[in-house]
């Protein structure tokens, strides 16, 4: 049977250590994967990435708080009565189905937003049945997608697993804003796991229980909308999909310049505005081709309840489709206000120069890391000809070059070891590999995505030379052993190319 490209991608993810289903031992769970050996490391690389852009070029702060909450804190937040789906179960096979997927399952069309009172009425005009058996669907109900525990023994502390990290931001803000030195605009971050008790997850490592968030909350005053650095991207373009035409069934996009969208009224402001720039092009630093990029405005019956605008950002693939890998809310005041009710203490702060107390609106871009993780491997993954490989930027690239002798004998290893201990004491992410042919190697090295190989052949024992090979081209040159963390050093974070550092060889 002929596989698709989703198909061998996640071959090869298994088989090479780069995600797995969770808990295959005992049958698996739906909803988990683990991280293997290099997937752990492309994560991390993705996620060294985002703090590069907020928290080094933006300036923000970063937190690091507890993953479970107390229940009064995600009822003031809202998440208590609002965070819930809508659900089905089969009356044959018993299956659970979120009714938006189930409806999307087998009728093609998207209902996310639809009034609760007219979902049942379209089930029921469109004989939705399950996808599984056929068998009849139940009336529809609702179901809180956090996952509740209890806070100590006994079950007087409720709590729950969080289901964004954006919370703990809100509740520490009078601490963060004294850190800030009392200015705003200013920016937290979080990185952390999320965890949602999602019905049905059946599109792999695109819907999970618990995933990896990466979420910054920007701290505004509303009458001043502005960020110090809009002028950098006013003039870039942004692909948006706008909710007006999403409600007439419309699918084109438009392109619009970033001060334009500000200026037109299509985006709220410059802060969002350019977070959306931003947003765009840390995809494509991550490899994600900018025709497969768009934002979409989601609907008013689609925004979470704490939000007053939200632009997803859309990645295309070939498997899911269009997959929002980050959300931009705008959350307005809603937390800080809601948590000023329910706490007692005033969030609100001062501004000396203009004489007045605002409680700070917020922009939020969150990004979900193993939904952006999934993207980064299905679009760097090439076929051709009877060679695959994965296209990685240099800089996600789990092993950044790996060191062959090129026969298993004659002294070639030994030297190839001594080479890569010392590139190791030098902090390259280095692999050793001696088993089979050299062209069985290079072939296993592409496969994860390894920029570049090392290969310690006859010559290497006369003249301390070496051969570094690039995956992309297959083109070598040669470099001496004493050159060699220098050549890697310009060709892995310098983005110099493989003929600037060292002699071409021919083919
Ligand atoms: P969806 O509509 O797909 O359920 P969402 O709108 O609920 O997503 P957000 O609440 O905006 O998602 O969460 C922020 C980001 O977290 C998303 O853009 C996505 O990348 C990620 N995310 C959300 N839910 C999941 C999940 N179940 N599995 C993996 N990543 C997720
Ligand atoms: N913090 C964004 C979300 O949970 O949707």
């Amino acid at each position: 049977m002929k596989r698709d490209k989703h198909e061998k991608l996640m071959d090869l993810a298994k088989r090479r250590g780069f995600i797995w289903p969770s808990f295959e031992l005992y049958g698996g769970v739906g909803g988990f994967y683990d991280f293997g050996p290099l997937g752990s490391v492309l994560k991390e690389k993705i996620i060294r990435k985002w703090r590069e852009y907020y928290v080094i070029r933006e300036g923000f702060f970063e937190i690091d708080s507890p993953s479970i909450l107390p229940e009064e804190v995600l009822k003031a937040s809202g998440h208590v009565d609002h965070f819930i789906d809508l659900m089905t179960e089969c009356q044959k096979c018993g299956t659970p189905f979120r009714v938006v997927d189930v409806i999307k399952e087998v009728t093609g069309e998207d209902i996310e937003g639809m009034p609760r009172e007219e979902v049942q009425k379209f089930m029921d005009e469109k004989h939705v049945r399950c996808p599984d058996c056929g068998g009849e669907l139940g009336s529809i109900f609702e179901f809180n997608a956090m996952f509740r525990t209890m806070i100590g023994p006994g079950t007087k502390r409720i709590g729950y697993l969080r289901p964004e990290t954006a919370q703990t931001i809100f509740i520490d803000f009078k601490r963060l804003h004294r850190y800030a030195r009392g200015k705003i605009p200013f920016g937290i971050v979080q990185i952390g796991r999320g965890f949602r008790n999602e019905i049905s997850p059946r599109q792999g490592i695109i819907r999970l229980r618990e995933f990896t968030m990466a979420e910054a909350e920007v701290f505004f005053d509303p009458q001043d909308p502005h960020h110090p650095k809009f002028s950098n991207v006013a003039g870039k373009k942004i692909r948006l999909w706008l909710a007006s035409d999403q409600e007439k069934g419309k699918t084109e996009t438009m392109e619009i310049k970033a001060e334009q969208a500000v200026k037109n009224g299509i985006v709220c402001n410059e802060l969002m505005a350019y977070y959306i720039v931003l947003t765009k092009h840390f995809l494509i630093d991550l490899g994600i081709p900018e025709g497969a990029i768009r934002f979409r405005q989601q609907t008013p019956g689609q925004r979470a309840h704490y939000s007053s605008e939200t632009w997803d950002a859309e990645v295309l693939t070939e498997r899911f489709g269009w997959v929002e890998v980050a959300g931009l809310a705008y959350r307005t005041d809603y937390d800080l206000r809601r948590h000023s009710e329910f706490s007692g203490e005033d969030l609100s702060v001062f501004l000396p120069e203009e004489r007045r107390k605002v409680i700070c609106h917020v922009i939020e871009p969150s990004y979900g890391i193993d939904r952006t993780f999934y993207c980064v491997l299905e679009h760097s993954f090439v076929q051709e000809g009877n060679r695959t490989y994965l296209k990685l930027k240099r800089e996600l690239a789990p092993i950044e070059a790996g060191v062959f002798p090129l026969l298993n004998r004659d002294g070639l290893p030994e030297k190839a070891i001594t080479v890569l201990e010392s590139l190791r004491l030098k902090g390259f992410h280095v692999e050793y590999d001696e088993s089979g042919s050299i062209g069985r190697r290079y072939a296993r090295a592409d496969e994860v995505g390894t920029p570049y190989c090392v290969t310690i052949d006859h010559q290497t024992l006369e003249d301390d030379t070496v051969t570094i090979r690039d995956r992309d081209t297959t083109a070598q040159v040669r470099v001496k052993i004493e050159e060699l963390p220098k050549a890697l050093n310009l060709l892995l974070r310098e983005g110099a190319a493989l003929q600037d550092v060292g002699v071409p060889m021919g083919l």
